[in-house]
């Protein structure tokens, strides 16, 4: 039995309390198939929402088998199931992989077998059996809402919350997913609440919940709705709600309640649940534990990859493109280079040598400037590239699936250790292409790690902006933004007015990656870049610790953004 008492809910809007949900007390027993409708913007979606503890009350508690749920802590993730009204699954997958992965994500479970039997049993259930091995992105509407429903499905909820998804829906699919949420509700005692437009086809429900301007006002048999309100058919049923005020209304509700409650099968007047009803403590599976969430989503993570074809060919071919790139430009001035290297040795002709080198010490110094500086900015955008669609581009499933008891942890973990291969790739690709060419005077280890450490650094900020942003167009805007002022604010090219390169530049990764590279080449050639910039450059271990700094930086901000509920609402 669910039973809400004197549910408030009020949001504070300029300084203004706004009442969404005002007054609502309505029960359902088990095996109950309630329908909400109201016009739109009655409060349907805020009552579903406060029901699953993405709302939280500002009054009036809710109360789930004995269990105040606004005292006793929310419903447990895998007691109830939501089933929004957006797709919630991801393309590049399967029916069969999706509801795979829920059931792994969710319960904890004994073996593979049983999380096969499992997913076989929903896919059943639901009627997805003809298609189970196709791709989420060429469903049809109706297909993803049975999909929506299947994922709930994987913990057997006993509180199953459907909004609108018969929305859009032809007649046809429309009733065949009503006839399945009705099957859902007749198994296991689960209740099924469904947020519904549609207010012909009413007869299947047990009850109806009318919603108008966040009251309650009718909760009854489909069959007394029209005669309720005074009309001859239900869908006349929104335009006469508007011939009276919505406080009229909810206040006749209350003194019919009683008499229609009294005439429905299992709204007995008691409040409290009988013993049957009671989940036996300890049945349930529970939530699997911290690696074994990481490992699902890890996996899932690596498949997606492959399967987006944009996504990989991008990636290859900034792997590609990206080092020639920097060896195009340094083609040039590398015989200069070599020529530097090359006379390291003293001889007859050290002296012309060193004339040579120091005709040549401005092109060198320039040569070996922007070719680190360039490489650090083409790492800085693979990073971007690879991290602002990261969280951003998928939050509403990320919300989803925390709110269905995945750790944010897990989820970050996941992101942490897929990241960290791109970044190890791409930064040790670049390094090794770019010195085939052009053998660089830096020690490799620093040279090297200073080019994965500037990567890492942006991909982290990048995290922690997609993190932060309700849409992935924000977070990469604003991650492009970023990168883009890498170059001109890191000093390297021209020098920061005095006063504001202190406060800039400790902000600017591509600064101390580039700088720390110059700083840890050979005494002459970082002196001969020393003569081509004007920018202070700093020792090897600052460098290397304020690149750290950044990382964690984006990791903190990673964590605080996907702690954070954001529905988009
Ligand atoms: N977090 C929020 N901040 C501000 N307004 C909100 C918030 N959540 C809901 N609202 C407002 O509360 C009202 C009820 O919204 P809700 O989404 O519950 O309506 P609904 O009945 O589901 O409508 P529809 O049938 O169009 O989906 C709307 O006017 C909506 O704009
Ligand atoms: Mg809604």
């Amino acid at each position: 039995m669910l039973e809400i008492r004197d549910l408030q809910f009020t949001i504070q809007k300029d300084g203004a309390e706004i009442p969404l949900l005002q007054n609502i007390s309505v029960k359902i027993p088990a095996g109950h198939f309630v329908a909400i409708v109201g016009p739109s913007g009655c409060g349907k979606s805020t009552l579903l929402k406060t029901i699953a503890g993405i709302n939280v009350e500002t009054g009036g508690d809710l109360h789930w088998d004995g269990r105040n749920l606004s005292e006793d802590g929310d419903l447990q993730p895998d007691e109830f199931g939501y089933v929004p009204q957006f797709s919630i699954a991801f393309d590049q997958l399967t029916v069969e992989e999706s509801i795979d992965n829920a059931i792994r994500l969710r319960l904890k479970t004994k073996s593979g077998a049983e999380v096969e039997q499992r997913a076989d049993r929903i896919i059943e259930q639901v009627g997805l059996d003809a298609i189970r091995e196709r791709r989420v992105s060429v469903l049809s509407g109706g297909q993803k809402r049975r999909l929506g429903l299947a994922l709930e499905m994987a913990t057997d909820p006993r509180l199953l919350l459907c909004d609108e998804v018969t929305s859009g829906l032809d007649p046809k699919s429309e009733n065949e997913i009503v006839n399945l949420l009705h099957r859902l509700s007749k198994s296991d005692g689960r209740i099924v609440a469904s947020v519904t437009h549609s207010l012909g086809h009413l007869d299947l429900y047990d009850s109806v919940l009318v919603l108008y301007a966040g009251r309650v006002v009718y909760h009854g048999p489909p069959s007394a709705l029209a005669h309720y309100f005074g009309v001859a058919l239900a869908e006349e049923v929104y335009p006469a709600l508007a011939t009276r005020e919505p406080d009229q209304w909810a206040q006749s509700w209350e003194k019919h309640r009683e008499h229609y409650y009294s005439a429905m099968p299992g709204f007995a007047a008691s409040a409290m649940p009988s013993a049957a009803s009671q989940p036996a403590s300890g049945k349930r599976a529970g939530t699997p534990g911290f690696f074994a969430q990481l490992f699902v989503l890890l996996a899932r993570r690596w498949t997606i990859f492959f399967r987006d074809r944009t996504q990989l060919l991008l990636q290859v071919a900034m792997l590609l493109i990206f080092p020639a790139v920097v060896v195009l430009f340094a083609f040039e001035g590398i015989p200069a280079l070599k020529r530097a290297s090359e006379t390291r040795s003293a001889g007859v002709e050290e002296l012309i040598e060193q004339i040579q080198i120091e005709k040549n010490r401005m092109e060198v110094g320039g040569l070996l400037s922007g070719l680190v500086m360039f490489q650090v900015v083409l790492l800085a955008l693979m990073g971007s590239n690879n991290s602002a669609r990261e969280i951003a581009g998928e939050r509403l499933i990320f919300e989803k699936e925390k709110l269905g008891g995945l750790r944010v942890s897990s989820y970050l973990g996941s992101k942490l250790f897929f990241l960290a291969v791109l970044v190890t790739v791409q930064s040790a690709w670049m390094y090794l292409f770019v010195n085939i060419f052009a053998q660089m005077p830096a020690p490799a280890l620093i040279h090297g790690g200073l080019l994965i450490l500037v990567n890492a650094a942006m991909t982290a900020i990048c995290l922690g902006i997609s993190a932060a942003m309700t849409s992935p167009d924000q977070a990469s805007l604003l991650s492009i933004y970023l990168v883009g002022f890498q170059l001109p604010l890191s000093g390297a090219v021209l020098a920061l007015p005095g006063a504001v390169e202190p406060v800039i530049q400790p902000f600017i990764s591509a600064y101390w990656s580039w700088s720390g590279v110059v700083r840890s080449l050979d005494d002459r050639f970082f002196a001969a870049v020393d003569t081509v910039t004007e920018a202070s450059l700093r020792p090897v271990g600052l460098c290397v610790l304020a690149l750290g700094v950044h990382l964690v930086i984006g990791v903190v901000l990673s964590f605080a953004g996907a702690s954070r509920s954001r529905w988009g609402h």
